[in-house]
Order: structure tokens, then sequence, then C-alpha cells
């Protein structure tokens, strides 16, 4: 590849997602004000705002320093309306544990791609909890819960889901039940941490959460993180580049969720992290990034994959500028993300011009340091147009992105802040 990319300056990156949406999520039900600060203003979390709004919550318009009275844990309302869920899983399979423990009804409803997504995988807690679910014969949405009297329960996070495990902690918090939920390996970690920061019962282990009742929650105040997953982009922008410096700042480094750094770092990325401190129950830090790094492929096996589930798109398209094979496996879950993304990421490899194959459970890509050309499928995916869109940006390749406003679900200054550290 001829280059002449350059990287350079620094970047705050927007707001921690997940923690974006616990941070409404737990305000609402705390008694008392909290404080919310630097939240993510991307369309994900729209929905959740929008349907708390629904429930009887009075969150106020999204802005950088929010102020939310909660209504406590028994405080929601029947929905008015059906719940827009748009394109967020997070937003569904969080509040519908919510909705579930309150005793509440809802309709949940969203975009094409959500409807498509397997929501048994908390229809079948919940109702061994005593919910009373109504799902379409494909399982996805729309999604009927009518919330009752709870039952504690013990549950198998089988597919290793976060947003699983959330979503039963949550149904329990609110239906004053105990749950234990056992997964190996642990998904990311934040429902524990902010639920045992406002003075939740929680115990947690290598193998298991359990959570106990409490009357009630104590308010938030917190400041939230820089997203890893929205950082992962310019890690690997910064690491493609023949010379340069990024610094990433105030950056989530919470274990659970720093796969995709030390990826990087075993490819041969140089980055190091700086300034390492504690906010709100929450690690963070300054990332900086180095080019003229030599890429390697690298293997990636299931163990792994909860810590950079969502960056698995950019690695494939990363690797396909590392000598080697790269090989990433146990990573099933990726065909029922915002698209089915071993599909997706791969189609659109070999499309532009990679070489790229699909595995059952995850994908090889070999680098050959391709000059790729071509139109980019998206299927709406926000990861894949930003992962292509770092891509776009080698000199020498010519991409075209079909829907590149869909980075708006998670990162909607995507675009600006490729633009501000490529100089273009
Ligand atoms: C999330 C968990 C992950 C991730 C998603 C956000 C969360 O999904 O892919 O973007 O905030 O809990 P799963 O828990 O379904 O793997």
């Amino acid at each position: 590849m001829t280059t002449t990319l350059h990287v350079a300056g620094e970047l705050v990156v927007p707001g921690d997602k997940s923690i974006s949406h616990r941070s409404l999520i737990c305000s609402a039900l705390a008694e008392g004000t909290s404080r919310v600060r630097a939240i993510l203003q991307s369309a994900d979390v729209h929905s959740t705002a929008g349907v708390l709004r629904a429930l009887g919550v009075d969150i106020p318009a999204l802005g950088d320093d929010l102020t939310i009275e909660g209504v406590g844990l028994r405080g929601l309302r029947d929905a008015a309306g059906d719940l827009d869920c748009g394109n967020s899983g997070t937003s569904t399979r969080l509040l519908a544990g919510v909705v579930a423990g309150s005793g509440v009804t809802g309709r949940f409803i969203g975009d094409a791609s959500l409807s498509g997504r397997p929501m048994r995988r908390i229809a079948r807690p919940l109702e061994a909890m005593g919910a009373r679910v109504e799902l379409p014969e494909h399982g996805g949405l729309p999604m009927t819960i009518r919330g009752g009297k709870l039952r504690d329960v013990a549950w198998v996070n089988e597919t290793g889901s976060a947003q699983v495990k959330s979503c039963i902690m949550l149904a329990a918090l609110c239906g004053g039940v105990e749950a234990k939920v056992v997964e190996s390996p642990r998904s990311r970690d934040h429902t524990e941490r902010m639920l045992a920061s406002q003075g939740a019962e929680v115990w947690v282990n290598e193998q298991s959460v359990l959570l106990h009742p409490v009357p009630k929650l104590a308010p938030l105040d917190v400041t939230v993180p820089g997203d890893p997953s929205s950082a992962a982009f310019f890690a690997a922008l910064a690491s493609l580049a023949p010379q340069g410096e990024l610094l990433l700042r105030r950056v989530c480094v919470n274990e659970t969720r720093i796969g995709f750094l030390a990826a990087l770092r075993e490819m041969g990325g140089n980055l190091e992290l700086v300034g390492r401190e504690r906010l709100a129950g929450e690690w963070i830090a300054d990332v900086r990034v180095s080019g003229g790094a030599s890429l390697r492929g690298i293997s990636i096996v299931r163990e792994a994959i909860p810590t950079l589930i969502d960056e698995l798109p950019l690695v494939a398209c990363l690797a396909a500028y590392a000598e080697g094979e790269t090989r990433v496996t146990g990573a099933e879950e990726l065909r029922v993300k915002e698209s089915d993304r071993i599909a997706v990421v791969v189609g659109n490899l070999r499309a532009l011009g990679a070489d790229a194959e699909e595995l059952p459970d995850g994908f090889i890509v070999r680098g050959t340091a391709p000059v790729l050309r071509g139109r980019v499928v998206t299927h709406g995916d926000h990861r894949m147009a930003m992962a292509f869109g770092i891509l776009g940006a080698l000199p020498g390749n010519d991409i075209e992105i079909d829907d590149p406003d869909c980075v708006a679900v998670s990162y909607p200054a995507f675009w600006s802040h490729l633009a501000s550290v490529t100089g273009s």
C-alpha cells in the first residue's frame, strides 16, 4: 500500500454507550436527584430516554449535565403507547427487565434490525421469574411484557450477554427478589458497578453475580467515561498510520471492555495507558497510540470475545493490513447483532478486494495489505460504517459507505472526528 496517512492530535471520544443507558435507567429507579455528566447523546441513548419517559419518568432533553428525579423502585406506570427502542438492543433488553420487575405492562417495538433480533434469551428468564412475555413466532419484536409478582431466580447466561445479565438483575431489583446469574467468561459489568455504587447488595465472583433485594437505590452522581468501543476505531487508525501519535482522552478501561486494546497490542500496535484513575466506580485512562507499527495476524478465541464483542468488525478490517492470518472463533453472537456481522464484514471485505472467509462462529482474514475499492453495504449497522470508514481513510483506498449517517446510533460525531485527526 502506498501511504502518507498522518494521524495526530487528541480526541475526547463520546461517552460510553453502555454506561449512558445504565445511568439513565439507574437514575430513574433511584430515590432522589441524580446528576449525570457527559452522557452519550446518540440515537440509542435517546431510545432509552424515550422509553423511560413513556413509563412516567421525567427525563430531561439529553445534554452534557443532566439532573434526573428518580421515581424509586416501584414508581413506574403503565406505558403510554408503544415503547420504541429504535435500533437499540440494550434499551430493549434492560428496560424489559425493568418493566417485568415493576409490575407494569409495556409493548416494545423497534426498527427492522432490532425487530429481528433474539428476545427469547430474556423472555425465558423473565418468565421463570413470573413475568408474562408475548413474542411473535420469530422471537423478536414486538414484545409485550406484563410484570407481576416475581420470584427468585438462578440463571445460566449461556450466550454470555451482558444485556441478558442486566435484564435479570434489573427485574430482580425492581421486583424485590434475589437473582443469581452464572456466566463464564464474564460479560461487561457496568450494571453491577453502578448498582453497587447506589447501595444495592451485589456480590460478584469470577463465575457469577448475586443480587439481593434492597428497598431503595441512592441517586447517582456520575461522569460518563469515553467509550472504548468508539476509541477503538481511532486506535486502529493511528496504528495503521506510518507515523504520528494520537491521544484518546478519558477512555473507560474497565477490564471487561479492553479486549480490543489487548488484541491491538498483540498484533504489534504501539499503545500505552496513561494516568489510570477511578471515576464513579469505573476505571478511566488516556490511551496513547503511535503509528509506525508493523502489524501481524493473531488468533482470538471464545474466552476473550465478550471483552471486544463490538470491536470484532474492526478487527476484521484491521487484519487485512496485518501480516499473516487473523482468526476469530467462538463469536457466533456476532450473527445476531445490529446485522449478521460475520456475513456483513466478510462480504464487504471480499467485495472490496480483501482476502476474508466466514466461519460459522467467526472469520479468517489474510493480511494482504490490499488496495480496496467499492461500495460498503452496511445494512444500517453503525459499527460496520465506522470500521470501513477507517479503511476508507487509508490513502489509495476508495471506499463508499452506503449509509454513513447510521453512525448516529453510537457516535454522531464520528466523521468529523475522523476528519480532524487526519487533517482532511
Ligand atoms: C451491551 C452489551 C453487548 C454489546 C452491546 C452493548 C450492553 O451486547 O454488544 O453493544 O450495554 O450491555 P450483548 O450483551 O448482547 O452481547
